[in-house]
């Protein structure tokens, strides 16, 4: 040992005297620039000492001269552990490539923000008052930002705030750019979108772009013939006594036309004659629109829902539509329902202009985790693949989603076979891959408790938050708050003045929170715009979160359930029967034993459904819940699923085989992904 390391130091020595030789430090070399004096002689001093020498000729490793690392570095002992390492190395690296590349290459999409959570829809003037006026405000939104996260909802959509003169409330816009003073100020909204940012919500807002109320400026500017703004409105001659230029007539009833005493013409407006509709064929109204959008994005909010989108467009030979009766006489044709509205909906360019607002929006988008949303509103009717237009194609985006208005028919039939036909007609018609969604009510339509009857509320959720697809809430939904009763000389909504059982006001009603003065929407004043509907003392949040059977409480461990739960919120929707009473269907992930098997009872009478064909269902079920609360946790036998009307049963079981192999033509799926236990992973299949 010790000649060995003798001989190494001898080596070290006569290589450290190479006078070639010159380390970063300068230290030990021959040609260095020349020491002063005393240094010389210090460093002729160290050389006397073999101690100091060694040391200091062992110190600088890194230093080490050329051919000395030569030297070792081609002996096999360190020659070959460094080719092994160094090749280890690069199958490390390749293996690890390989791996992400295989990961992003197999892992689903994740899913977004609008798609993990219902849309609750805010009506902010029923919401809550925080000052006493008697009509909500954005403040009393921030004050009840608990509930949603009581209630584990991630998406709010408030409808209108704008500036506006209120004649189809906030609907009618005087600024796009401005708070009206009833519902608060600017900084009450930057206060609002800041704060549900801090608790992880996202702000939708209502986006206007068919119309203007007669009060915005441009309209002014317009009537008065100022040349930018001449042509931002649709204007046409027409006679002063009798103003009809065609036919086309209001979606509130009587002549879409008015006459503008200051212009001396006609100008066009398919809702409120205070509601004038812009000229999209105007270059520069489009830019207006895009720079409003531009605006809130930049304020930072999460997407919009664009408002009556299929009336942007008219066509401009302004020819009569034609007649539904055509034997009606054409004075007699003053509704909506007389016309075929061929010219005034749907036109050629509309699905251009909202793929160009999206495109704005996208911009947006880019930044992780703020993704902005677009669904748009367009009652299409009978004519469900007009709606699927606005899903946009596989190369050019649009919506994430157009309203699905279609469950709003469920009360004209209670019947399991009625609300299959009506899920079936959005799952048949909708884009392949594309994501569903699910409305039972709006501001615009009869709440669904009254209208299909208390018994069915508590399902109708079932089926809501059981369903593929985002469901929407209307605020009060969650506790089956009902329509309330306004008299004729109480309506308040524009449309009711017209024809009152069109009114609006009915499910307008101010949110009950409590059982207390004005059901706690305002604790101030005894102020309400709207009345609030006289069982607010047994239907309210409060009362309703103490009771584990309520409404509510339903609705928030189905919704729990919903995100939990890989098959609710991203399995296959797999049809598996229906009757008179029943509507039956299976939730189910490939690779995943768990599924759930949903048996809701739409009808008027109990119902006993038999599943034995189903022979991937296992012949005992456990319900899990059951929104009667009588069957929760009873063991059921598949040939004999009994259920109350109204009642609705989600039952989880585990199998070994899935139902949608088989049946494909009776399943669906949007996001498909499949499920590897062993490693508890999702990935792309
Ligand atoms: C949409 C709104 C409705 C409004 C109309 C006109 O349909 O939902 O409330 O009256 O557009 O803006
Ligand atoms: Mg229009």
């Amino acid at each position: 040992m010790s000649s060995k390391k003798q001989s190494t130091s001898m080596v070290l020595m006569n290589y450290t005297r190479d006078p070639d030789f010159q380390d970063v430090d300068g230290v030990g070399s021959g040609t260095s620039p020349p020491l002063p004096e005393e240094k010389q002689q210090d460093s002729s001093s160290v050389k006397l000492d073999p101690a100091v020498e060694e040391y200091t000729q062992l110190k600088p490793y890194a230093g080490m001269p050329k051919e000395v690392l030569l030297l070792y570095s081609s002996q096999a002992r360190y020659r070959v552990p460094r080719e092994v390492l160094f090749w280890l190395i690069v199958a490390c690296t390749l293996t690890l490539v390989a791996l992400t590349i295989t990961v992003i290459a197999l892992s689903p999409r994740c899913l977004s923000w609008w798609q993990v959570s219902p849309v609750y829809q805010v009506y902010p003037r029923s919401f809550r008052d925080s000052d006493g006026d008697g009509v909500g405000d954005l403040k009393g939104i921030q004050e009840q930002l608990d509930h949603f996260e009581f209630l584990n909802i991630k998406s709010v959509w408030i409808s209108p705030f704008y500036r506006s003169p209120m004649k189809d409330f906030g609907y009618d816009v005087e600024d796009f750019r401005a708070v009206d003073p009833l519902f608060g100020t600017m900084q009450d909204f930057e206060e609002l979108l800041a704060e549900m940012h801090n608790k992880g919500l996202k702000l939708i807002m209502d986006f206007i772009p068919n119309h203007t109320s007669d009060k915005h400026h441009w309209f002014n500017l317009s009537r008065t013939r100022d040349p930018h703004y001449e042509d931002y409105y649709v204007w046409t001659d027409c006679n002063e006594t009798s103003p009809r230029p065609n036919n086309w007539v209001s979606v509130f009833g009587n002549s879409s036309w008015t006459y503008d005493e200051v212009r001396g013409q006609c100008y066009l407006h398919q809702f409120l004659k205070e509601q004038p509709d812009l000229n999209f064929r105007n270059t520069d109204v489009r830019q207006e629109i895009v720079d409003i959008i531009h605006f809130w994005l930049g304020k930072g909010v999460d997407g919009f829902r664009m408002d009556a989108v299929k009336h942007i467009l008219e066509a401009t030979h302004l020819r009569d539509e034609p007649q539904v009766d055509p034997e009606k006489a054409p004075e007699a044709v003053t509704s909506e329902w007389d016309l075929y509205h061929d010219y005034t909906t749907s036109q050629v360019g509309l699905h251009d202009l909202l793929r160009d607002w999206r495109a704005e929006m996208d911009l947006y988008s880019r930044e992780p985790g703020r993704y902005r949303f677009m669904v748009t509103e367009s009652y299409d009717y009978h004519e469900v693949d007009k709606t699927m237009m606005y899903y946009g194609t596989s190369q050019v985006k649009e919506s994430d989603f157009p309203f699905n208005f279609y469950l709003l028919d469920l009360p004209q039939n209670t019947s399991g076979l009625w609300v299959q036909q009506l899920v079936q007609l959005w799952m048949t018609n909708m884009p392949t891959g594309r994501w569903a969604n699910w409305v039972v009510g709006n501001h615009d339509k009869p709440r669904i408790a009254t209208s299909a009857g208390q018994t069915y509320i508590r399902v109708i959720n079932m089926l809501l938050l059981t369903l593929p697809g985002t469901p929407t809430t209307y605020y009060g939904e969650e506790i089956g708050m009902e329509n309330i009763n306004v008299t004729d000389s109480e309506i308040q909504d524009p449309a009711g003045k017209y024809n009152t059982s069109a009114s609006r006001d009915p499910q307008r009603s101010p949110m009950q929170w409590t059982g207390h003065m004005n059901a706690g929407f305002n604790n101030i004043t005894n102020a309400t715009w709207l009345p609030v509907h006289p069982d607010f003392t047994s239907v309210n949040v409060e009362v309703q979160k103490k009771d584990g059977r309520s409404v509510l409480s339903q609705y928030r461990f189905l919704n729990a359930l919903r995100q939990s739960e890989l098959p609710l919120h991203r399995g296959w929707f797999c049809f598996i029967h229906a009757d008179a009473n029943v509507f039956s269907y299976l939730r189910e992930l490939d690779g995943l034993h768990r599924a759930f098997l949903m048996v809701l009872n739409f009808g008027k009478e109990s119902a006993v459904t038999e599943l034995s064909s189903i022979v991937e269902l296992p012949d005992q079920l456990t319900v899990l819940m059951s929104t009667s609360g009588v069957s929760d946790g009873k063991v059921l036998q598949k040939s004999r699923i009994l259920t109350e009307a109204g009642e609705g049963l989600v039952i989880q079981f585990s199998a070994p085989t899935r139902f949608n192999p088989d049946h494909p033509k009776q399943c669906y799926v949007s996001e498909k992904a499949c499920y590897l236990g062993a490693m508890d992973i999702l990935y792309k299949c």
